[in-house]
């Protein structure tokens, strides 16, 4: 087991990251918190594979654990499925004291998180992500929303758990489609901070699963975002690094219709487009852009996306969250390993940029 310490301040928590650890570390973690109640926020589909799992490890703590089973999908993570969290926590009158898990995905970590942060002003929460985007991503850091009709992740708040445990046995029933996407996260912490994490995967094969190899690269992968969020919580600065191949992510995710690819297939793309850019804008040499979208090629599937028109293409990007005066800040990398923000990108440039991707790169992108 490794264990990652996160030091915000006045907020310091541990993320322990191994196999079977979660029986031995969870116990010890509640009852330090001497609460009485914990609420398990989960899904059906976890609840199917894993039944009562984090009230069977609980079971010799003597305190009381109650799970909330919520419907599984991202069309759920929204106010009104929050609402089911705020009613049930009512109907077993939950207080302050009261410790939520989050025991999912992404989707699960974010909507937990969200109203750990806002019922009776605040509950303290844990995260037990169950995905490898989670344990990569979404679980470490402190956001926490859910979306809007008109936009994803729009009603929010920044809240960080007070412990992460990371058990990587749940993988073993994580679809293969799944996996990919999120190794797509780990992989691009390294390409934009720390070359020798990216070096260390591509000596690696994801699958059949390791788990020695993926405790030492989720480690190190948090490790960054960790780091990164230590000095931007609330991402004014460093932090919006880490969106870095999200602009066209989140556009690729849109116009193709949410759902038709998976978040980190469509970033996997976004990440190839930055680093081109970046080859392009005589930031990064051609041999590191080669590396990168040779190795993510391998990795992710090819885009197909339905005809895109420019104005369209500005819509999209303006409409990101990143968008400000009609631009963006953009994400480039000057080495592998290496990233900046780049204020204020004209629409215009990265359209003929995305259109010069597409020519050169029909293997990841394929325009209807
Ligand atoms: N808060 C953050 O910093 C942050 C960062 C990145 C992403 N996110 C959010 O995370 C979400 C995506 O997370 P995700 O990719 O984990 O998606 P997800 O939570 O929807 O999980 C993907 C699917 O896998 C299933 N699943 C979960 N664990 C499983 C297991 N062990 N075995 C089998 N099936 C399992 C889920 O039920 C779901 O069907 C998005 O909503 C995104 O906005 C948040
Ligand atoms: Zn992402």
């Amino acid at each position: 087991m490794r264990t990652l310490q996160v030091k915000l301040p006045g907020r310091e928590y541990d993320i322990d990251i191994g196999s079977n650890i979660l029986q031995e570390q969870l116990p010890d973690f509640v009852l330090k918190k001497e609460t009485d109640l914990a609420i398990v926020v989960t899904n059906t589909t976890l609840q199917n594979l894993y039944p009562d799992h984090i009230s069977n490890v609980l079971k010799d703590t003597g305190v009381r654990v109650k799970t909330c089973i919520l419907p599984d999908g991202e069309q759920y993570k929204n106010l009104d499925t929050l609402s089911r969290i705020f009613d049930f926590l009512m109907n077993v009158s939950a207080n302050r004291k009261t410790l939520l898990i989050a025991f999912g995905g992404g989707v699960i970590g974010d909507m937990a998180g969200f109203a750990a942060a806002t019922f009776v002003r605040g509950i303290p929460y844990i995260q037990i992500p169950t995905t490898l985007l989670a344990h990569v991503d979404s679980s470490v850091g402190g956001k926490t929303a859910v979306n809007h009709p008109l936009g994803k992740n729009t009603i929010g708040s920044f809240k960080q758990p007070e412990y992460v445990c990371i058990e990587l046995s749940f993988l073993n029933t994580l679809p293969s489609r799944e996996l990919k996407a999120g190794y797509i996260e780990l992989l691009k912490h390294g390409i934009i901070h720390d070359e020798k994490l990216f070096d260390y995967a591509q000596n690696h094969s994801l699958e059949p699963l390791d788990f020695d190899y993926l405790e030492e690269a989720i480690f190190r992968s948090c490790a960054i975002k960790v780091r990164v969020v230590e000095q931007d919580e609330t991402e004014a600065g460093i932090r919006a690094t880490l969106n870095f191949g999200h602009t066209l992510g989140h556009l690729i995710e849109t116009h193709a219709g949410y759902g038709k690819y998976l978040h980190g297939e469509a970033v996997g793309t976004g990440i190839c487009f930055a680093a081109f850019v970046s080859w392009r804008r005589n930031e990064l040499p051609e041999n590191e852009w080669e590396r990168i979208k040779s190795y993510l090629s391998k990795i992710i599937t090819p885009i197909k996306l339905p005809p895109l028109q420019k104005e369209q293409f500005r819509e999209l990007i303006l409409h990101d969250k990143k968008a400000h005066k009609q631009a963006v800040n953009f994400i480039l990398l000057n080495k592998l390993g290496e990233s900046f923000i780049q204020q204020e990108t004209s629409v215009e440039m990265l359209w003929n940029e995305f259109n010069a991707f597409a020519e050169n790169c029909p293997e990841l992108v394929e325009l209807g």
